[in-house]
C-alpha cells in the first residue's frame, strides 16, 4: 500500500456514513482520526474498527464540533490532517413557523458553522504541506428545497454549498481541494433522530403541523424500509480524498440524481406532491400567479 500523505479526520465517526468512511480510510492505509460526542460512542467506533481489524489505525476523539470553542481549543492536540471529512449533521425537523430561534441556531451550528471552523483549523497545516483535502457532507437537500418541515435543513445544507463554493476557489491556489457529497436518503441514525424530534413535536398541542409531522414521518419509514445501506456514500467519500483530481460535487443514489433535476420540472407539480405528501393540500393560495 503506498505511504499516505498524512492522517484524515472524520466528523460524526460513530454511526452511518462517518462510522462507514472511518473504517474504510483505516482499511485502505489511512490514520482515521475520528470525532464522536462521547466516551461510550468512542467505544462504539473502536469496537467497530477493532472487528474490522483497522484498531490501530482508527482513533476515536470525543469532540462536540458543534461547540466550535472547543474544537479550536482541541487542535494543537491533534495531528496535521491531509483530508477532513465534515460529516456530522442532523436534521431539526420542523414548520419554520415551529421551530424556535434556539433550534435554527443549533441546526446551523452543526451542519453549516462546524465544517467552517473544523476546515479553518485545519487550513494551516494544509497550506503548509502544499495540499490537502476538505470534503463536505451536504445533500441532495442542499440543492433542491422540496420537503416541507425540513426548512432549517434546507437551509443550513443549502448554506454548506455556498460556504464550500467559495472555499473551493479561496483555497485551491495552496494545493487544497474542496469537495461536496450530496447523498439521497440512505439508512443510517438520520432518520431515528428526525423521527424523535418530530416526535416531541407531535406532543405539541398548539401546532397545527402535527398531522403534517406524523404523515412525514410515516412516509419516512416507508423510504427509509427500501433505502439502501450507507457503503456506497462511504466509498465516495474515501475517493474524494483519494483523487488526484476530485469532483466539485459527488451526487449519491438515484434519488438524488432526481431532485438534483427537479429545478427543472415546474414547482407547481414538486409543491403538489409534496405537499399531498405530508398532507398539507389545504386549500392553498387563491393567487393565480402563485
Ligand atoms: N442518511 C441520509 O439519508 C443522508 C442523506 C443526505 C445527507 N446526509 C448527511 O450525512 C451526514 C451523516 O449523517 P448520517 O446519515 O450518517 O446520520 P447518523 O447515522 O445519524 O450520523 C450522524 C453523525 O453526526 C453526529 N451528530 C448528530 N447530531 C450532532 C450534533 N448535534 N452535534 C455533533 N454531532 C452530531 C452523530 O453523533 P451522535 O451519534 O452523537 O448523534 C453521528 O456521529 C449528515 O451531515 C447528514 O445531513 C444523510
Amino acid at each position: 500500500m503506498p505511504t499516505k500523505p498524512g492522517p484524515i479526520l472524520v466528523t460524526g465517526a460513530n454511526s452511518g456514513f462517518g462510522l462507514g468512511a472511518s473504517l474504510r480510510f483505516a482499511s485502505r492505509g489511512w490514520e482515521t482520526w475520528g470525532t464522536v460526542r462521547s466516551p461510550e460512542k468512542a467505544d462504539v467506533l473502536f469496537e467497530a474498527a477493532r472487528k474490522a481489524g483497522v484498531g490501530e489505525l482508527v482513533h476515536p476523539t470525543v469532540l462536540d464540533v458543534s461547540d466550535h470553542d472547543a474544537v479550536i481549543d482541541m487542535w494543537d492536540d491533534l495531528p496535521p490532517f491531509y483530508g477532513v471529512v465534515n460529516n456530522a449533521g442532523y436534521s431539526e425537523m420542523g414548520a419554520i413557523e415551529d421551530v424556535t430561534a434556539a433550534e435554527a441556531k443549533r441546526q446551523l451550528d452543526v451542519n453549516l458553522i462546524a465544517p467552517a471552523v473544523v476546515a479553518s483549523c485545519a487550513l494551516p497545516a494544509m497550506r503548509k504541506r502544499g495540499s490537502g483535502r476538505i470534503v463536505m457532507v451536504s445533500s441532495m437537500f442542499g440543492r433542491v428545497a422540496i420537503a416541507p418541515l425540513q426548512g432549517w435543513y434546507h437551509a443550513s445544507k443549502f448554506g454548506l454549498e455556498a460556504l464550500s463554493d467559495v472555499l473551493r476557489m479561496e483555497v485551491a491556489g495552496f494545493g487544497v481541494k474542496v469537495a461536496i457529497v450530496e447523498p439521497g436518503l440512505f439508512k443510517t441514525g438520520i432518520e431515528e433522530s428526525a423521527r424523535s424530534i418530530a416526535s416531541e413535536r407531535i406532543e405539541n398541542v398548539s401546532s397545527v403541523y402535527r398531522e403534517a409531522y406524523r404523515r412525514s414521518v410515516g412516509a419516512a419509514d416507508v423510504f427509509t424500509r427500501f433505502a439502501p445501506p450507507p457503503d456506497i456514500v462511504a466509498r465516495t467519500i474515501v475517493s474524494a480524498v483519494e483523487s488526484r483530481r476530485p469532483l466539485r460535487r459527488y451526487v449519491v443514489g438515484a434519488d438524488a440524481a432526481i431532485a438534483t433535476a427537479t429545478p427543472l420540472v415546474p414547482k407547481v407539480f414538486t409543491d403538489a406532491a409534496t405537499r399531498f405528501l405530508t398532507g398539507l393540500s389545504g386549500p392553498g393560495s387563491d393567487n393565480p400567479a402563485d
